[in-house]
């Protein structure tokens, strides 16, 4: 069995950035206190600019006609920006050698084709390019393919994007639900060739509980809705126990690990369940304070962002919760 090498992340999050204070303006009742207290939210970041969301939210437009002005960054608009990123940390990378492309997303553009079709095809790539989808728990997902496939010798070289614009499917009269998202996307690069700096994926291990899938849902031509109490039970205990089960494996307790990040959903939420880990302040990752709950690029894009944190013999667990109910962790180690 081949190993899986991670050689580079990028991330993007859209310029618009939406304070709590933003939603005051949408005459929801919405209180900046509640959200920062109970979310640990400050911000988030969307596609769409404050007008937009306010023109949406009062009558004034639909999405359709935002998306007719070219208002609306696609999939592919945001899988570039996170390449750039990429890209600029991993120069030497020819992308023809890429042959394969999974796209990982919640808001798709298409029901056919593929999304990550639509990718490929922005970039020039003339890889083999599909979706493997799971909501929140999308990167795990995407990773545990990817290394399946790698694994074999098949796929040589792979690249993974988790776009996400939850913005698009966001009843924004419904203050439980539109102040918890921000948009974003993260990209990964994958081989079995092993390069100093790299991360090597030591293990992915993913669940689900299908009997649980109304509990958070976005039906076709409907918006996003959850069931935040009996959801946010779930992330936590899941988190916690994904997180002991794949570091059981490898024969690792929390103590061994350099960092620990999980889904950005809530920080109480993920806080929570880091300290009942028992993992310290300085060794717990997150974004979720700035840029919102960011569905699959939540937990990627925190990786991205500290990149250059990371020193040989560091290991970081990775654990994620999602709609499904699905969850899973992965496990890597700098090289
Ligand atoms: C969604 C979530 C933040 C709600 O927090 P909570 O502490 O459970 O809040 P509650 O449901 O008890 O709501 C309390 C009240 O605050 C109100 N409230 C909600 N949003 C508000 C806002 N923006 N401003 C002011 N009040 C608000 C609610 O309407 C409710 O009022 P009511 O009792 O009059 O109906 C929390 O449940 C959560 O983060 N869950 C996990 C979500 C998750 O992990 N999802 C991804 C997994 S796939």
């Amino acid at each position: 069995m081949n190993p899986t090498y991670l050689h580079a992340m990028g991330h993007f999050h859209p310029e618009n950035v939406l304070p709590n204070s933003f939603f005051d303006s949408l005459e929801i009742e919405s209180e900046g206190a509640w959200i920062e207290d109970r979310t640990g939210i400050r911000s988030r970041r969307s596609v769409l600019t404050a007008d937009d969301i306010r023109d949406m939210r009062f009558g004034r437009k639909t999405l359709q006609q935002l998306r007719e002005e070219g208002r609306v960054m696609s999939i592919a608009d945001l899988s570039v920006e996170a390449w750039k990123v990429l890209i600029s940390r991993y120069p030497e990378l020819d992308p023809k050698t890429i042959d394969t492309l999974i796209c990982g997303t919640s808001i798709p553009d298409f029901d056919i084709p593929a999304n990550a079709c639509t990718i490929a095809a922005k970039l020039g790539w003339g890889c083999l390019s599909f979706d493997a989808n799971s909501a929140c728990s999308s990167f795990v997902l995407d990773l545990h393919v990817a290394r399946q496939m790698i694994s074999t010798g098949v796929q040589k070289t792979m690249a993974i994007f988790n776009p996400e614009r939850y913005s698009l499917r966001m009843d924004f009269t419904d203050r439980n639900s539109c102040i918890l998202f921000g948009d974003g996307c993260s990209a990964a690069i994958l081989s079995s060739e092993a390069r100093p700096g790299s991360l090597r994926v030591v293990d992915t291990l993913l669940y689900s509980d299908p009997a649980g899938y109304d509990l958070v849902k976005v039906p076709e031509g409907q918006c996003f809705s959850q069931n935040g109490k009996a959801v946010q039970k779930f992330a936590i205990t899941r988190t916690i126990e994904v997180t002991e089960q794949i570091l059981a494996r490898n024969n690792l307790g929390p103590k061994d690990i350099t960092y620990f990040t999980g889904h950005q959903a809530n920080l109480r939420m993920i806080t929570s369940a880091a300290d009942r880990l028992g993992i310290s302040t300085d060794h717990h990752l997150h974004n979720v304070a700035e840029l919102g709950n960011q569905g699959s690029a939540g937990a990627p894009s925190v990786l991205s962002m500290n990149w250059d944190l990371f020193k040989k013999g560091d290991l970081i667990a990775l654990a994620v919760v999602g709609s499904g109910l699905t969850w899973g962790a992965t496990l890597l180690e700098k090289t």
